[in-house]
């Protein structure tokens, strides 16, 4: 059976880290980093995430700032208080949580945020600056691949990584920072002619379409290392669960190590951002 990649324990060892950065930080007359969400309208599922983003950056010892506005807020005062936070020097990292309701042009708002507080890693310039091998901030869940994926391998290098998926967020930012690391690194898509075997040559496999069990054990080369990012949540009222991209139960019987859904990659999402947000303090701090 393959081994359970424990991403909980992860996420809390990367939130020591960072507790203890914020620490030293303060010890050499640094800022109290501070985290700023915007979030807009009442999407239950990102009201949790920023409860939760705000509760946990707390824990460790970053200033939370949260700004929830209504649905119909315009887009013109929704830029104007990105602006405000743009240049409050006691906000060193900025986020506007996605999706944002239809009227709202998502492109302007994410170019609107200053580069050095995109604690998302979504603007242009960090965006060009992952893809070009360069020093930016880094998105959440990709940097989170790659730490568990680190936790359970070490040197990554020279392995052969295939991304199933190439999505924005993660897909493709994935593939840059899985360059980085000297991975030979393939992207499969919904184009792709025969997934199953291009996913089959994968050393680590990366799961992330949102098509919950679609990764099958004949998927996967016997031994890899597979994590998993999908979470899509099936069911209705009380009853619901998470699942992810991988058909566990068979994958589990083929793989060598395996992130399960809960607890796999989301909780290492919200330990990058804390982390990104101490990167992005630092830097500021010059
Ligand atoms: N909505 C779902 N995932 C994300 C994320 O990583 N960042 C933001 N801002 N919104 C999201």
């Amino acid at each position: 059976m393959a081994r359970r990649i424990d991403g909980r324990a992860q996420a809390r060892a990367l939130r020591d880290r960072v507790a203890n950065g914020v620490a030293r930080l303060g010890e050499v007359h640094g800022p109290v980093p501070g985290l700023a969400v915007v979030l807009l309208g009442e999407d239950p599922a990102s009201r949790v995430y920023v409860r939760r983003k705000g509760e946990q950056a707390r824990e460790v010892g970053i200033r939370s700032f949260e700004h929830c506005l209504p649905a119909d807020t315009p887009q013109a005062e929704l830029l104007s208080l990105i602006d405000a936070l743009n240049r409050d020097p006691g906000v060193h990292g900025l986020l506007v949580q996605l999706p944002l309701p239809d009227h709202i042009d998502e492109a302007a708002v994410i170019a609107a945020l200053d580069p050095a507080k995109d604690v998302d890693g979504f603007h242009p310039l960090n965006v060009g600056a992952l893809a070009g091998g360069g020093e930016g901030l880094v998105p959440c869940t990709p940097l989170g691949c790659i730490e568990l994926l680190k936790g359970h391998l070490g040197d990554l290098t020279g392995k052969h990584a295939v991304v199933l998926g190439r999505s924005r967020i993660v897909g493709r930012p994935l593939a840059s920072l899985l360059l980085r690391e000297d991975c030979t690194v393939t992207v499969a898509h919904s184009r792709t002619p025969d997934p199953a075997k291009v996913c089959r040559q994968g050393d680590i496999l990366v799961a992330a379409v949102g098509q919950p069990g679609l990764v099958q054990g004949d998927w996967v080369k016997a031994g890899a290392t597979v994590i998993d990012v999908g979470i899509t949540r099936l069911g209705d009222g009380e009853d619901t669960r998470l699942v992810g991209d991988v058909d566990a139960a068979c994958v589990g019987r083929v793989a060598g190590a395996l992130t399960p859904v809960p607890g796999g990659v989301g909780p290492m999402t919200i330990a990058c951002l804390l982390h990104n947000t101490l990167v992005a303090a630092c830097r500021q701090h010059g």
